[in-house]
């Protein structure tokens, strides 16, 4: 009896140990030295192209986070949504006339290449950039996990279905962040912090002043008003931090507690009915180290969302189209 008890502890020690090997090798397997014997100049290379681009023009900053955001949220940061085609995630309604700075990744991309050829995928190009990006914009840096390979496929269906839209509640984009991974409302507060950098069009502001159930300051509602009326397409743009839009600060969390959020889901952070949300907007707004060191935690989580790894996918050596 004792014998058999004996021998069922280790077969169950045995089981416990195959199961937590089988764990470990499907666990995206992401390294800050990925690179270091195959591409070591990888990071410098990548930093010189996004500081030309920023230099250039500085909304780059902005955009070239914004494509680590929307790559990451549809079939995992796999560089899907750099792919061209009619069918590809470019054309989804959250990226169309809107996602940009590709144009820049494939200048950093032919950078790479000329440094070490066929080695560093698309996708770890993004990670390397939205860094770069709040970093040169007066933001947080963090140490980039790699080793993502590029997927195969877009998915446009999937940007469609994945991307959070600002007319949306708390409850479904925290929804949409859990679905790749983000289960902290930590994360959707302090990745909403991205807004502290870049634009927005009017048509997807418009209802702030009119009809939106989210409270904004008077002479900033006046202000939008007059750009959007000159606008009959909508594509006028207005700063989603008004206050400082180039830089990488605390402001937007400001805004949002004087009733300044350029969206409807930025101002509902605050105004909206969830205690925790405005709580972290309180807090932020108070204490920009917590905000940079929440921001860089929740990139990197956001950057851990189902990579391919291994011998998955392939290494594009066009970030535009598959091998
Ligand atoms: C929480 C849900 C979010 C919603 C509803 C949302 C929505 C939007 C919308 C509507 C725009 C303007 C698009 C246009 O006018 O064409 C925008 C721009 C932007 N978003 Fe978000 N976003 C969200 C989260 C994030 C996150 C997590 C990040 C990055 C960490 C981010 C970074 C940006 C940036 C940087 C821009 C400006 C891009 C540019 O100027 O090129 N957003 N977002
Ligand atoms: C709005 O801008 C997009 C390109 O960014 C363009 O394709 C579209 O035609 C513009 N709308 C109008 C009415 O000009
Ligand atoms: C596209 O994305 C959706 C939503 O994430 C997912 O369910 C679906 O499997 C994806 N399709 C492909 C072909 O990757």
């Amino acid at each position: 009896m004792e014998k058999m008890q004996i021998s069922s502890f280790y077969s169950s020690l045995l089981l416990l140990l195959v199961l937590l090997h089988l764990a470990a090798e499907v666990r995206p397997q992401l390294s800050s030295d990925f690179y270091a014997q195959s591409c070591p100049n990888v990071l410098k290379v990548v930093r010189r192209q996004v500081l030309n681009a920023v230099k250039t023009e500085m909304r780059m900053a902005a955009s070239l986070l914004r494509l680590h955001f929307h790559d990451c949220f549809v079939n995992g940061c796999d560089g899907s949504i750099l792919l061209d085609g009619s069918d590809g995630e470019k054309f989804a309604f959250p990226n169309i006339n809107s996602a940009r700075g590709f144009e820049v990744v494939d200048a950093i991309k032919a950078a790479v290449e000329d440094e070490c050829g066929g080695v560093v995928s698309c996708a770890d190009i993004l990670a390397i950039a939205a860094r770069d990006a709040v970093l040169l914009s007066g933001g947080p840096s963090w140490r980039v996990l790699l080793g993502r390979r590029d997927g195969l496929v877009a998915n446009q269906s999937g940007a469609n279905s994945n991307l959070p839209s600002p007319f949306e509640s708390v409850a479904a984009i925290f929804q949409k962040f859990k679905d790749v991974g983000l289960d902290s409302i930590t994360d959707v507060v302090a990745l909403s912090g991205g807004h502290t950098i870049g634009l927005a069009r009017c048509f997807l502001f418009r209802n702030r002043f009119s009809g939106d159930d989210m409270p904004l300051e008077s002479n900033m509602a006046s202000e939008l008003q007059s750009l959007c009326a000159q606008s009959s397409d909508g594509n006028a743009t207005a700063a989603l931090d008004r206050n400082s839009v180039d830089v990488f600060d605390k402001h937007y969390f400001t805004n949002l507690k004087g009733e300044r959020g350029l969206l409807s889901s930025d101002q509902r952070l605050y105004s909206g009915d969830d205690a925790a949300t405005k709580a972290l907007v309180e807090i932020y707004s108070d204490n920009v180290a917590l905000f940079f060191a929440d921001f860089a935690k929740s990139m990197i989580r956001m950057g851990n969302s189902s990579p391919l790894t291994g011998s998955a996918g392939e290494i594009r050596k066009n970030c535009r189209v598959v091998n």
